[in-house]
């Protein structure tokens, strides 16, 4: 299948690159600054999903993004997310694979909350979009 990782230069990001290409996948790795060391046959686009810039070039021909973006601000979340989806529903991209935090909706913490934004509007456009939930960075399970 047709990947692109956007924030394929981040913790997840570089982890779900990893297994993407060990299965076969054609992958492309995008982030603001490129990557250092992409694996072997991985196409680096640099996009910055907020601004926009680079963005509609970096997913033309894939047919699933993965959005792996995370922002320090909490309220760039979503937006950053609504970006992602703008630009795949116009290009007809078949799937989108979301990241969440297993809890977000049940923990009252700034961040927590922008992720519930953002859930919000990965099913609000029409998607049916696949959410992984990861445990919070330090939890005991994660
Ligand atoms: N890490 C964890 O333990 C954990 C646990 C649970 C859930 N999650 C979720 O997993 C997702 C990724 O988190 P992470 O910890 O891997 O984040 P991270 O290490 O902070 O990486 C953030 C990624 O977003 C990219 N990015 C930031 N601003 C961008 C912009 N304007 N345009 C394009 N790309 C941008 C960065 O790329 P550049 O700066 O190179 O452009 C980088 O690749 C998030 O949804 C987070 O909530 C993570």
């Amino acid at each position: 299948m047709r990947i692109a990782i956007v924030g394929a230069s981040g913790t997840l990001g570089r982890a779900v690159l990893r297994v993407a290409c060990a299965a076969g996948h054609q992958v492309t790795a995008i982030a603001r600054a490129g990557l250092a060391s992409p694996p072997p046959g991985v196409t680096v686009r640099h996009a910055d999903v907020l601004t926009g810039t680079g963005l509609r070039d970096a997913l033309v021909g894939a047919e699933t993004v993965i959005d792996a973006v995370n922002f320090k601000k909490p309220s760039l979340l979503a937006p950053g997310t609504r970006a992602i989806l703008d630009v795949a529903t116009d290009l007809g991209l078949r799937h989108y694979v979301g990241i969440s935090v297993v809890g977000c909706d049940r923990v009252p913490h700034a961040y927590y909350r922008g992720k519930v934004e953002q859930e919000a509007c990965r099913f609000a456009e029409g998607w049916d979009p696949a959410v992984a939930e990861a445990f919070p960075p330090g939890s005991a399970s994660a």
